[in-house]
């Protein structure tokens, strides 16, 4: 599917405003393109008791599977302090990608947006041999 990768991570920057992250202070957000043309975004969503965060990837994976969709083709994620992208990458978190390994193919496209820059990386290669449903079958 092609698809606009400078509107997908620009939805991602957008989305990135609505973070709620008082305590880190890191503003996330993400853009999840559905097969069907659709995109959801998510944000960080921090929490007083640290360990109920949810991070900005998995806000969109919830959303989309909460209203029926499963089938995913590309996520632009940013980061940074402030709401500020960063000169790197804000990869995603390993649960994050645990929860794209639940729903994804191999070659799902993960596009993490730099100040300057999109790097681009399969979820095969920042997960790789990862554990998934076909293992419990
Ligand atoms: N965060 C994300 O939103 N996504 C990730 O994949 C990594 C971390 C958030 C969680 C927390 O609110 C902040 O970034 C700092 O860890």
């Amino acid at each position: 599917m092609t698809y606009n990768l400078n509107n997908l991570c620009k939805t991602a920057a957008d989305a990135m405003q609505n973070a709620y992250a008082p305590y880190s202070g890191y503003k996330v957000g993400a853009a999840l393109l559905c097969a069907d043309g659709s995109v959801y975004t998510g944000c960080n969503i921090e929490n007083a008791s640290y360990s109920a965060t949810n991070c900005a990837e998995r806000t969109a994976f919830f959303k989309a599977v909460s209203e029926g969709k499963y089938n995913f083709i590309a996520i632009a994620v940013c980061g940074g302090k402030g709401g500020v992208i960063e000169d790197s990458p804000f990869p995603p978190c390993g649960i994050c990608r645990q929860v794209m390994r639940e729903f994804c193919n191999a070659d799902f496209k993960i596009h993490m947006v730099t100040k300057n820059d999109i790097k681009t990386y399969t979820l095969d290669e920042l997960l790789p041999y990862g554990f998934g449903p076909e293992h419990i079958k």
